[in-house]
Order: structure tokens, then sequence, then C-alpha cells
């Protein structure tokens, strides 16, 4: 059984807080407006929640994964939009600079992505390059002064639009799959670099998403990261953590479908008593409360797994399958609970069955995080 500690519970209570009073009265404005919701990162940046396993010594709070899992499964709760914006942030652009960075880059990118002046995307999937991750396209030539230059197009990146620093992949020989690929800290303001289109969405309507294009950009030799022709072991690794982050933030989404469903129906009253006297509703409500635990401690049991620096994709990816596919089941038994209603945009489980969707695509399918779990099954 897992006991938290006196400090992690002092930051799931401050995550808590912040998301119920500050974050959760916006959400459904932002759903609609679709309106990138700038100030509640920068406060979040205040807070320390977006750089949160950051060390000390480069501008973040040093904390655990699992204070981090808390933490975003509580402003996934509020806003599942801001939940990704941060779990990026943290997860997928801070953590390859933490682990493969040198002390410069450390230095020069952690501290203002901490903070949130800086705002981090992560750069691998391109139109045909989903799933199948080592099928990169966007091609690295090195110039005679050993920069690199970049040539290629990436699709659905999270933070695309408001990065300043993009943790991108690129090959120096598409050929070769992943012996060949790189990994590059970029910085957007450089030339040759542009946001392409907006994908316009089913949910997670107020964080964006967009194809990044790259031509002739030069990157300074010093922002390689990792090893030349390693990048595909950073981008694997990094989303190992990063597949934590979408349990988390899934856990959010499930339980914020929970308590609204309960709420309902206790609350919704039909052939003369409250709905939640039916044992039809009792099932799903009973159904969505152990899932949700079950999620909850796979979740937790990866993180801590990960704070011992272990590699932990098994973990990671039984996590993210069982969270993900947990959350869009309580949003659909959700929304079943409320009826009619539920399916009105006057109603938030609208809002959670629609944002639940993305959970079992991005940061690797369903069924790619079932090829990770029997991978290692069977290399065991
Ligand atoms: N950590 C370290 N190294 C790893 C690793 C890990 N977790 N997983 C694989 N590797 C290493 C392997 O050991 C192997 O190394 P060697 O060459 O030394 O043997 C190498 O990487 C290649 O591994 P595989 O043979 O397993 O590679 P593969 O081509 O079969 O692909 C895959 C494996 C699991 C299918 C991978 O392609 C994958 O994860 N695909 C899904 C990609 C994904 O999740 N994309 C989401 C992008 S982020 C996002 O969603 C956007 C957003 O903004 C939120």
């Amino acid at each position: 059984m897992f006991q938290l500690s006196e400090q992690s519970l002092q930051i799931q209570d401050l995550a808590r807080s912040f998301a119920r009073d500050a974050v959760l009265p916006g959400a459904a404005e932002r759903d609609l407006s679709k309106k990138y919701p700038a100030e509640l990162v920068g406060q979040l940046g205040e807070m320390g929640f977006m750089g949160m396993f950051v060390p000390e010594e480069y501008g973040g709070f040093g904390l655990s994964i699992l204070d981090y899992v808390l933490a975003l499964e509580e402003i996934s709760y509020a806003d599942a939009s801001l939940g990704v914006v941060m779990s990026v942030n943290n997860s997928l652009a801070s953590s390859p600079i933490i682990n493969f960075g040198t002390e410069a880059q450390k230095q020069k990118y952690l501290p203002k992505m901490a903070s949130a002046e800086w705002i981090g995307c992560y750069a691998l999937t391109e139109p045909s390059a989903g799933s199948d991750a080592a099928a990169q396209k966007t091609k690295v030539t090195v110039a005679e002064n050993g920069d690199y230059i970049l040539n290629g197009t990436k699709m659905w990146i999270t933070n695309g639009p408001q990065a300043d620093v993009a943790v991108v992949y690129a090959s120096m020989d598409p050929e070769a799959r992943h012996k060949a690929v790189c990994a590059f800290i970029v910085e957007t303001a450089s030339p040759g670099f542009k946001v392409g289109k907006i994908e316009p969405k089913l949910g997670l309507s107020s964080s964006q998403t967009a194809e990044l294009i790259f031509e002739d950009m030069r990157v300074p030799k010093e922002n390689l990261l990792g090893v030349e022709r390693e990048g595909f072991k950073v981008a694997m690794g990094t989303l190992d953590g990063g597949r934590i982050g979408i349990a988390a933030q899934s856990l959010g989404i499930a339980q914020r479908a929970f308590d609204l469903g309960l709420a309902y129906a206790k609350e919704r009253v039909a052939f003369g008593r409250p709905i939640s006297s039916k044992q039809a509703i009792q099932w799903m409500l009973a159904d969505m409360a152990t899932r949700i635990e079950a999620a909850r401690l796979l979740t937790w049991k990866a993180a801590t797994l990960k704070d011992k620096g272990e590699r932990a994709s098994q973990a990671c990816s039984m996590a993210k399958l069982y969270a993900s596919e947990c959350a869009n089941f309580c949003a659909d038994k959700a929304l079943q609970i409320h009826g009619g209603y539920g399916y009105s945009k006057e109603y938030e489980v609208e809002r959670l069955y629609r944002d639940a969707r993305i959970t079992t695509l991005y940061e690797g399918t369903s069924e790619i995080q079932r090829l990770v779990i029997a991978k290692s099954l069977i290399a065991d």
C-alpha cells in the first residue's frame, strides 16, 4: 500500500486548491473559445509546476516524478487541456535536457523552462512517422563548421505554437531507421523555423497542437542533445516518462467524470427515487471507482520505479494503457448516467468525453503500449 510522504501530500493539496479555485471555473469557457491559457501557465510556472523535477541548481524544485503525477492529476481534473501543456513542458521537453543535456544546455534552458518563461515542446511525430517513430523523414545534414541543418515537417506537436524551445528529432539517413536518429534542442526564434497548420481537434481545445516546419534551419552544433545517431534512445526514454504523465492526466479526467456521475446519480430522480438507488447505475459507479483505483496504483508504481532511476518501460506503458482506457470508460459511463443531458455542451461530462479520447492515442496508442509491454514480457 502506498503511503504518501508529508511533502507529497502538501504538493497534492496545493495543486488541488489551485486547480479547483483557479482552473476549473474557466475550463468550459476556454474549451469553447479554444483560447490558450497563457495566464494559468504562467501561474503554474510561478508555483514550480512547470519544472517539477528540474533540479534546484537549474531553477526547478527537484521534486519526484510521484509528486509530479499527484499534481498533474489535480490540474487535469480541472482542465485536461492545461494538464497536457504542463505534462509536455515537464516530461517531454525538460526531462530529456535533464537526462541527456550538457552542463551548458542545462544552465541555458532549464531555468527558463521551469519558470514557464520559455515553453517547451517535443517534436518527434511526422505525417508518416506516428506509431513507427523510427521512420523519421526530417533530414539533418552537417554544415562545414559542424553545425546541423534541419529540413522536414513535424505534426501533432502539443505546445507547438507557443514553444520557445523544441526537442526535435531528425535522421542522418532515413534508410538506417533508429540507428541514424539525432536529437536537438531547437530555439524556435531562429530562422528556418515556422509553425504550420494548427489542428482543429475533437477535445483538449485550449491546448494547441501544430505542424512545425523546418526549412534549412541551422542548429548550432552545441545544441545536439546526447550523442549523434543515438537520438532514438533519447526519444524512447523520454516517452517512458511522458507516458506516466498521460496516465496522470487520464486519472484526472476519470476522477472528475466519476465525481460528476456520482453527484448526478444522487440528485436525479426517476421512477420516484434517485437513480443512484438503481443497480444499473450502482454497477457503473462501482466499475468506475475500481478502475480508477487500479489505474492510480499502476501510475504511482510506474512513477516510483522511474524515481529509482530504473528503466521502467513496461510499468510506464501499463500505467498509460490502463489509465487512458479507464478515462474513456469513466467519461462514457458518466455521460450515460447523465442521460440526454450528458450530450449537451452545457454539462461538463460532454467535454470530459471529448478530452478523454486523445489519451489512448497520443504518446503511443493503446496498441503501441501493448506492443511495448509484450516485448518486455517476451524478453524477460
Ligand atoms: N528506452 C531506451 N531505449 C529504448 C527504449 C526505451 N524505452 N525503447 C527502445 N529502445 C531502444 C532499443 O533498445 C533499441 O536499441 P538497440 O538498437 O541498441 O537495440 C532501439 O531503441 C530500437 O528499439 P525497437 O527495435 O524496439 O524500435 P522499433 O522501431 O521497433 O519501435 C516502438 C518501437 C515502441 C514501436 C516505438 O517506435 C514507439 O514507441 N512508437 C510510438 C511513438 C510515440 O509514442 N509517439 C508519440 C509522440 S509524442 C506525442 O504524442 C505528441 C505530443 O505532443 C503529446
